[in-house]
């Protein structure tokens, strides 16, 4: 709690006491998120082998048209697109691919055991940080990717929630692992969004105002602001 008694202090009471009795009725204390999680899978699906040798750009399987439990896992259809014709390297992968047929055949999904798993009382949205963490590099920030989260997914045989991160020695998908990131691209992000609003006024590319247009101060405590206001992930 020492890192949320930091957040709470430019707040105000009200805000806080609402908030926690919204969060009252939430289910138990924080999950114990274990180093390296990964649970038995109904197909051994290969990262390493289908993002990282074959190189199949992780949006391609992982779409987030929208934002329910199972949003972000392919469907049956998806491996479908080659599965039909490629079989399995090893046995064990040939079974595999052969309940990935039969699964096809029925018309049924592959139940996947979800790794990542947030509390209900957490919003988290991936297409607003999909594109920030893009636009970002745009602006002089070394910006993020997919494995500034989830780690080097390409290198792991199965998906594994990762256990903590090496630059902010935080564990992932607690509050003060969102809320360093937070803080820390506060600035960039405020000059980002700058760029986005002017550019639209002017009808012109945001790119095209880099260098052209700064954030103020201002700019940047509203920016700031937001990123730990306790309603952005509390709603
Ligand atoms: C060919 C399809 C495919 C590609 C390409 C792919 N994935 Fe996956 N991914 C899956 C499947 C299937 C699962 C569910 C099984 C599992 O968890 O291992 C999954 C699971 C995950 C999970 C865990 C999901 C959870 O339950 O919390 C993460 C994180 C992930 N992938 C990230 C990535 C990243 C990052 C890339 C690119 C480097 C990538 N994936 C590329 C198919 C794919
Ligand atoms: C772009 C094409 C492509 C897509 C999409 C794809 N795969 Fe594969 N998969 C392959 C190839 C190629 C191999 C390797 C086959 C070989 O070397 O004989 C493979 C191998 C496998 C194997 C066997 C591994 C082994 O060790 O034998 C399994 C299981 C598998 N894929 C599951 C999946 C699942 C589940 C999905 C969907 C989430 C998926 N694949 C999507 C191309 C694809
Ligand atoms: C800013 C950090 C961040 C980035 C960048 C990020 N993710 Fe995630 N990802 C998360 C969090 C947090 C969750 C857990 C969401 C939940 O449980 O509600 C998650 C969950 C997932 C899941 C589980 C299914 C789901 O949708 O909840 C998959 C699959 C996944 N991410 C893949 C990806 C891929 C692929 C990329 C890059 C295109 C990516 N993520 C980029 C933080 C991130
Ligand atoms: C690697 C850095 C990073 C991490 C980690 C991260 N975020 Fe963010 N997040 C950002 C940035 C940058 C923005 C600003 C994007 C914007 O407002 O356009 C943002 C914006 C948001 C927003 C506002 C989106 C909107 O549409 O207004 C929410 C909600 C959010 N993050 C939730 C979370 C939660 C919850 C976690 C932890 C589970 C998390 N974030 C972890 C970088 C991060
Ligand atoms: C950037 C996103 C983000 C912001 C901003 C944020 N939180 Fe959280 N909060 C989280 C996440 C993620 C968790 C879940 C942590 C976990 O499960 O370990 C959480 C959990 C909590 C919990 C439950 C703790 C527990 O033990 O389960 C409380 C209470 C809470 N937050 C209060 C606040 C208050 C008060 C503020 C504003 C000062 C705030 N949060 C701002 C992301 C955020």
């Amino acid at each position: 709690m020492k890192r949320l008694t930091v957040v709470l202090f430019p707040l105000g009471l009200a805000t806080i006491a609402g908030l926690l009795v919204a969060l009252s009725g939430s289910p138990q204390a924080a999950k114990d998120y274990q180093v390296a999680y990964h649970p038995e899978q109904p197909i051994h699906f290969n990262h390493r082998l289908h993002a990282g040798e074959m190189q199949i750009d992780c949006q391609f399987c992982h779409t987030y048209a929208r934002r329910s439990p199972s949003s972000g896992v392919p469907t049956v259809q998806t491996c479908m697109s080659c599965h039909k014709v490629v079989n399995g390297r090893t046995e064990a992968g040939k079974a595999d691919v052969q309940k990935l047929r039969d699964a096809y055949a029925k018309n049924e999904p592959i139940e996947w055991v979800k790794v990542h798993d947030l509390q209900d009382f957490v919003y988290y949205t991936h297409r607003a940080h999909i594109q920030i963490g893009q636009d970002l590099a745009k602006v002089g920030d070394e910006g993020f990717t997919c494995q500034d989260c989830h780690g080097p997914v390409e290198k792991m045989e199965t998906a594994e929630l990762r256990a903590w991160d090496p630059e902010l020695d935080e564990q992932p998908l607690t509050m003060g692992w969102c809320l360093t990131c937070h803080i820390k691209k506060s600035k960039d992000a405020a000059l980002v969004i700058k760029l986005k609003k002017e550019a639209f006024q002017q009808g012109v590319p945001w790119e095209t105002l880099i260098g052209k247009v700064e954030a103020t101060e201002h700019d940047v405590e509203m920016t700031k602001y937001r990123l730990r206001d306790c309603w952005t992930c509390h709603k």
